[in-house]
């Protein structure tokens, strides 16, 4: 998820330009005698509406932001339960911990992301709303998940930090379910250095959302910002004008960063299936998915440590798969639960098919500046690993 490959000249020109413009205002609302007409968050958002083909965005100061404004706006509280897959960022399952409703963890699959059958059996009649996350840019199944979903009544948001610029069957990740977000912080896709943003299509949601993440605010067309009624409880999770400058020149640079990270990933994989690489990938469910990382399946736990050993001696790095894995395996998040008295006593046996999964494979990072020399080497070096390891 490289933006910050491609970040500098273009994005430090549109800041210089809101202190050129109007005078280095960075609130995102209000000050409208002195702002000279520049308003960079609001630009950002219909921006991104334009780009991804939904009607209302709104920008937030993070998407750990954006997915509690979401959850927020879909009214979810305590008494209710939130599904979502047990490889994921911690931050999926903050959100839904800040809401007070239960948190209901299930397996991934071959794909690494939710597994659809072990969301429908997760189902019970407190079940409000289920977080598919497309991890890695590689989206969740978008067929069968939302149709269980519908079936039970249960809602879909999507945690689609990892997938902006992503499809599914063509259509955006993150404007399938009735909402999305994104992330823009510094590891992603496209970055403000912090930031995020929940889109829908849905402008009861959206209102409600915008709302939130602003104190209460009505947003009213007819009187100032501090005249404003409060259409509900809120917090400040507002994004500023210079995360919105910067978006927008990023977004503008969306296409070529996945492109490009596209055709690295597909020149890898050919030399690694020329080369007779042993392994088997990672299951991508549609060919809209970012290219972000080559994830391929060890065949035991003794043979993935060689193999990361192998990596290591080699100097080749690994992209959370397992370097991180302690952020984005709920295995691992006994410090969140304990307080609630959630999955006690029982991590070595819950969620053992992800376990499974994550603990025997190994994901290799695709880069935007890889030369087809160092793709040449890194294939080179996975084929001399695997080699060593069989
Ligand atoms: C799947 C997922 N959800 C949510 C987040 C939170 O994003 P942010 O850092 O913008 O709060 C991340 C960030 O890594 C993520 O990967």
């Amino acid at each position: 998820m490289p933006g910050f490959e491609v970040f500098g000249e273009e994005e430090r020109q549109a800041i210089n330009d809101i202190f050129d413009k109007n005078g280095g205002i960075l609130f995102a609302h209000g000050f409208d005698a002195m702002r000279n007409g520049v308003y960079r968050v609001r630009e950002f958002e219909a921006a991104v509406c334009k780009k991804f083909n939904v009607k209302y965005a709104q920008a937030v100061a993070s998407c750990t932001a954006a997915l509690r404004i979401a959850l927020a706006a879909a009214g979810v509280g305590r008494g209710d339960e939130v599904i979502i897959p047990a490889f994921t960022f911690v931050a999926t399952a903050e959100a839904v911990i800040q809401t007070g409703a239960d948190l209901v963890i299930v397996d991934i699959d071959e794909s690494f992301n939710m597994d659809p059958d072990a969301f429908e059996a997760a189902i019970t009649d407190r079940t409000k709303l289920v977080m598919p996350v497309h991890m890695m840019g590689a989206p969740a199944d978008m067929d069968r998940i939302p149709a269980i979903a519908a079936k039970r009544g249960v809602m879909v948001i999507e945690d689609s930090a990892q997938g902006v610029g992503g499809t599914w069957r063509g259509k955006h990740l993150g404007t399938i379910g009735a909402m999305g977000c994104y992330s823009f912080d510094a590891g992603k896709v496209m970055i403000t250095g912090e930031g995020g943003m929940t889109i829908t299509n849905d402008e009861s949601l959206f209102v409600k959302a915008r709302a939130y993440h602003d104190h209460g605010h009505e947003y009213s067309t007819t009187v100032g910002r501090g005249a404003e009624g409060a259409i509900g409880e809120g917090f400040n999770y507002r994004m500023t004008e210079l995360q919105g400058a910067i978006g927008i020149v990023q977004l503008g640079k969306l296409d070529m960063i996945v492109e490009t990270q596209r055709a690295n990933k597909a020149k890898l994989k050919a030399l690694l299936d020329d080369g007779g690489f042993p392994f088997r990938y990672r299951k991508i469910l549609d060919e809209g998915e970012l290219g972000d990382a080559l994830i391929f399946f060890l065949e035991s736990r003794d043979q993935t440590q060689a193999f990361l050993a192998g990596m290591q001696q080699e100097g080749l790095g690994t992209k959370n798969i397992p370097d991180a894995i302690r952020w984005h395996f709920a295995k691992h998040w006994s410090h969140m639960f304990e307080k609630y008295g959630w999955y006690r006593d029982s991590y070595a046996t819950l969620w053992s098919r992800s376990a499974d999964i994550l603990e025997q494979s190994v994901a290799v990072p695709i880069m935007i500046k890889m030369t087809d020399a160092r793709i040449e080497e890194v294939a080179a070096k996975l084929l001399k690993i695997a080699k060593d390891v069989a």
